[in-house]
């Protein structure tokens, strides 16, 4: 395994655009607590994103939909402590940018201000690009989200590829096109099929990063908790596992509870 070794500098919009330029990876992965975010930012991961998926993963929702503004903060502000490279990008929550660009412009002010996070994320192209638009205005780097978006899970029915009749990958590259003339520095592309994230990818000047979307996109996001192998019941077939936490920690925690039902623990060493 080849190790990695990040510069010390600040992760900012400007050098992932950068990287893209010199054809340099970005490596962004999810986090949503101080002690996470500071072995992602140790470990030399780029960016770091306190993505809605919290809602599933760290609240237990069915989807993206119930977690609100409040509930961000405080995870980013936590994440935000842990960091000192890494960009760190925050999904505004459902419901607080859409079809009205005043309200999407003082939740990503909330953001900033109150967790101290560096850029906001929205999902959607044509129908969001006022409030893209309005928050861009006000100095706050955005990131886009294409493809799958789990906000509007209600609308598409389902969780599968997205993108893959002819109509559906025109809209998605003129969003693309759209997003990035409105500003936003880089573009999320989840579960859309390879070759329509390398054409947008080739088409754009702004750094792209994939989830389900193949190598050819500038970067790749993964759910750490998924790439962790902490939730087993979760494998899509782009998710490659990097360890396999769920049994790591259930072997731990099944010793904690045999040492204590003996009284093995603690040791003599373990009192005052
Ligand atoms: O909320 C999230 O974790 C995301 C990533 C899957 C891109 O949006």
């Amino acid at each position: 395994m080849s190790v990695h070794k990040p510069s010390d500098k600040k992760v900012t919009t400007h050098r992932l655009q950068e990287m893209k330029e010199r054809g340099e990876k970005i490596a962004m992965l999810t986090a949503y607590d101080f002690s996470m975010a500071r072995i992602l930012d140790g470990a030399g991961l780029d960016v770091l994103l306190v993505g809605d998926s919290a809602s599933n993963v760290i609240a237990g929702h069915e989807t993206t939909l119930p977690i609100t503004l409040d509930q961000m903060i405080f995870l980013a502000s936590s994440v935000v402590r842990g960091v000192d490279r890494a960009l760190v990008v925050v999904d505004l929550p459902f419901g607080t940018y859409q079809g009205d660009s005043r309200n999407a412009l003082q939740s990503a002010i909330r953001i900033m201000k109150e967790s101290g996070a560096h850029a906001v994320k929205v999902e959607g192209g044509e129908f969001v690009i006022e409030s893209v638009r309005r928050i861009i205005s006000a100095g706050i780097p955005v990131m886009g989200h294409l493809g799958l978006m789990p906000q509007s899970i209600y609308k598409y029915g389902t969780y599968a590829v997205r993108a893959t009749e002819e109509a559906e990958a025109a809209q998605l590259l003129k969003d693309a096109r759209l997003l990035q003339e409105a500003g936003v520095f880089a573009l999320v592309l989840e579960k859309i099929p390879a070759q329509l994230a390398q054409q947008v990818t080739a088409q754009l000047h702004i750094p792209t990063i994939g989830i389900g979307a193949g190598p050819h996109t500038d970067g790749q996001v993964l759910v750490t908790h998924d790439m962790l192998g902490v939730n087993q019941e979760f494998s899509p077939r782009f998710l490659r596992r990097y360890a396999d936490l769920h049994t790591e920690m259930t072997r731990a925690f099944a010793s904690y509870i045999s040492d204590v039902k003996a009284n093995d623990f603690p040791n003599e060493q373990e009192c005052y």
